[in-house]
């Protein structure tokens, strides 16, 4: 798989930029700048305004990752599998089939270290291109999110995890909230690329949440650089498009029949 080796390539070499897409039109537009498009699980708050991702199903990851798939010519495609659908080996081989058969994607995202790495490398056995998810992890946190790496006994777990993970197979490593130092240690430490969000510069590459920088989901959170306010652009078309209706002016005959 070119994409991959590709990808792999980059390490050392050149940072890898990642972002989330949940539908096709944005998917096109991120196609063109990034190296990994990830339909996140992170639509569970984005979209639905549930309050955790674990309420997110196989179904929603399914539809909106056939969706994304339309908007994809280039970028690696990753499926992030959502909460209690890898409980053991069997069930993730079956659900990671059956995203990747149904959306046509390139691997599939889980979540976690040590308590995972039997079902990862079961996966990677039967083919699947798996990435791990270290640092926050947003499918098994309860209360408010504080980034990891601050006490010993988490720094060593995490970078033992990382090494574990790489040595099960996976292609890469999505570190979330992870203390500088740690994140710069993991990424020296690691022949995969790491990916960041919130876990500083050293890593190979950087992701985040599409609708939080381009200022369309009402977040603020230190690891999240607004580079648009693409609300206020909506805004302003639309009241252009209400007042237009309101005096009349549209439509205009060219849009009629
Ligand atoms: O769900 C998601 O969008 C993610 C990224 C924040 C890495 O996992």
């Amino acid at each position: 798989m070119n994409k991959l080796k590709n990808l792999l390539n980059k390490k050392n070499k050149s940072k890898i930029v990642c972002l989330t897409a949940y539908s096709k039109n944005i998917a096109s537009i991120l196609d063109n700048h990034c190296d990994i498009i990830l339909v996140g699980d992170s639509l569970g708050s984005v979209l639905y305004n549930f309050k955790s991702t674990r309420d997110v199903t196989l179904d929603m990851m399914i539809e909106h990752s056939k969706s994304v798939k339309m908007g994809i010519k280039k970028s690696l495609m990753v499926v992030d599998m959502p909460h209690n659908t890898y409980r053991n080996s069997v069930e993730a081989l079956k659900n990671a089939k059956k995203i990747i058969s149904q959306t046509k994607c390139d691997a599939v995202k889980l979540e976690g270290g040590n308590k995972i790495i039997n079902i990862v490398k079961h996966l990677v056995k039967n083919k699947i291109q798996v990435q791990g998810h270290l640092g926050v992890l947003p499918q098994s946190e309860k209360g408010k999110f504080r980034f990891k790496g601050k006490k010993l006994a988490e720094r060593i777990k995490i970078l033992k995890d990382a090494k574990l993970l790489e040595k099960a197979g996976v292609f890469s490593i999505v570190l979330e909230c992870v203390e500088t130092s740690l994140a710069k240690k993991i990424t020296n430490e690691l022949n995969i690329p790491t990916i960041g969000i919130g876990a500083s510069s050293y890593c190979d590459g950087q992701v985040l949440v599409t609708d939080d920088l381009i200022g369309f989901n009402p977040i603020n959170v230190r690891f999240v650089k607004k580079y648009a306010n693409i609300s206020k652009h909506i805004n302003s078309a639309i009241i252009k498009f209400k007042n237009d209706v309101k005096k009349r002016k549209f439509p205009k005959k060219k849009h009629s029949y």
